[in-house]
């Protein structure tokens, strides 16, 4: 692909508008200073729209609208980051109206759709859990397969519809609730893996892995469900781990026909045995651009914005050896109005970052997805120890109130840790 010159670049379309978008819209204005942004999302109340010119609330999936907006708008460039769907848009929206995009839309779709990507990985001999498909109107055959099992829609994200089933008898259930979840009628059951799960953010830069940041998805215990309660930072991987991760990143380039691209790969580790969850090409969402720069000094917003314009990114990840983590808040159902013992305990050290994920108002109905959470907390300290003292201090020092003064934080969440 060929170096644009950053002088044409005027207009940049942006999918999507919370926080890690408006990083990105930064970033976007210190590389083109000038430079006009559009925001398409189909919620009005979003943070980003204040930094943004101008704003179009449409869906960041409708890719007839986004397109056509982005033709009568005259863009130069549109740019997603941090979420799933969203990079299908990008790259559909490129293709149509010729604009520079690090990925193809076919190659958004390897990677976005659960059974084409399982697919590919086995035929490339990718390590990852044993599968197979089947359709919300077909008989599920697990012929091959050993229970403990997942199932997972094909086509949707954040821990949506995805259940573990023990036996057959829960299959009735597990397969109602993953039906909810696809739009394509797609589902996917495979074997469940025991082990630690790791989140890595690399690149793959001509061809050669570059790991950036390395850390671990804590989820709630003993829950079918599968939500992400904290994000811990690793600060070094051991030896044998780094290298079978580099080889992933290698056959993913290979296998999927991708380079210079960002990935964020998740994964099963099991003393020796590693096996990839799924991946995407695209950095995370969660605040972890945040965490990446904090921990590492490395700016993946830079880099996306570099890839996207034709030229290879410099990255030299500088991983502290602090211990650090964001421990995610989540609440009861009720309306978020304030978080009351914030301030003190940022201001005392207890919290090196807030990140709010929905605005004062909003109304919570579950605590079971990612997208329910309404804040995160970075925890840093000079041990895991230490972190799980500070932890207890701001569990019994914060409250999440809802508008009639009621306490609505699930405190048991905030504070679990492998201890208790
Ligand atoms: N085969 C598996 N073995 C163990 N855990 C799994 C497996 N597949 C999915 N999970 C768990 O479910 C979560 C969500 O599954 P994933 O396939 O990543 O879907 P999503 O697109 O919703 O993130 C994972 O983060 C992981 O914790
Ligand atoms: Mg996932």
């Amino acid at each position: 692909m060929a170096i644009i010159n950053s002088m044409d670049i005027k207009k940049a379309m942006v999918l999507a508008g919370g926080n890690d978008q408006i990083e990105l819209i930064k970033g976007l204005r210190k590389r083109f200073p000038g430079i006009e942004v559009i925001l398409i999302d189909m919620n009005p109340n979003v943070r980003a729209r204040e930094f943004a010119d101008k704003m179009y609330v449409i869906s960041t999936m409708d890719f007839d609208k986004v397109t056509e907006v982005a033709r009568t708008e005259e863009i130069d460039l549109i740019l997603s980051a941090c979420g799933d769907q969203p990079m299908r848009t990008m790259a559909y929206v490129s293709e149509q109206l010729n604009l520079p995009c690090y990925i193809s839309f076919e190659q958004s779709q390897n990677l976005t759709n659960k059974v084409l990507m399982k697919n590919r990985m086995i035929e490339g001999g990718i390590p990852t859990a044993k599968y197979h498909r089947f359709d919300i109107n077909s008989e599920i055959l697990i012929d091959g397969l050993n229970f403990p099992l997942i199932i997972k829609p094909s086509d949707n994200n954040g821990s949506k519809g995805i259940i573990k089933v023990n036996s057959k008898d829960e299959f009735a259930k597990a397969i109602d609730e993953a039906k909810k979840y696809t739009i394509s009628g797609d589902l996917l059951v495979e074997e469940f893996k025991e082990g630690e799960e790791y989140s890595i953010e690399a690149f793959l830069k001509d061809e050669v892995p570059v790991i950036i940041f390395a850390s671990k998805n804590i989820k709630v215990k003993n829950r079918d469900t599968f939500t992400i309660c904290r994000n811990e930072y690793v600060p070094m991987l051991k030896h044998d781990l780094r290298e079978k991760i580099e080889n992933i990143v290698r056959s993913i380039g290979r296998v999927f026909c991708i380079d210079n691209v960002p990935l964020l790969i998740q994964m099963i580790v099991n003393g020796d045995e590693v096996n990839v969850i799924e991946f995407s090409a695209r950095t995370g969402g969660g605040s972890k651009l945040f965490f990446i720069r904090e921990m590492t000094g490395v700016d993946v917003i830079d880099n996306l914005i570099d890839i996207t314009v034709g030229k290879t990114p410099e990255i030299n990840p500088l991983p502290s050896s602090d211990h650090a983590l964001i421990n995610y808040l989540y609440t009861y159902p009720g309306v978020f109005t304030s978080i009351e013992g914030l301030e003190k305990l940022e201001s005392e050290g207890y919290i090196s970052a807030t990140y709010l994920y929905k605005s004062f108002g909003s109304v919570i109905s579950s605590s079971n997805y990612s997208s329910d959470r309404p804040v995160g907390f970075l925890i840093k300290g000079k041990s895991k120890e230490d972190i799980y003292k500070k932890i207890d201090y701001i569990n019994s020092h914060i409250r999440i109130l809802d508008n009639m003064g009621k306490d609505i934080m699930r405190h048991e969440i905030f504070g679990e840790n492998e201890a208790k």
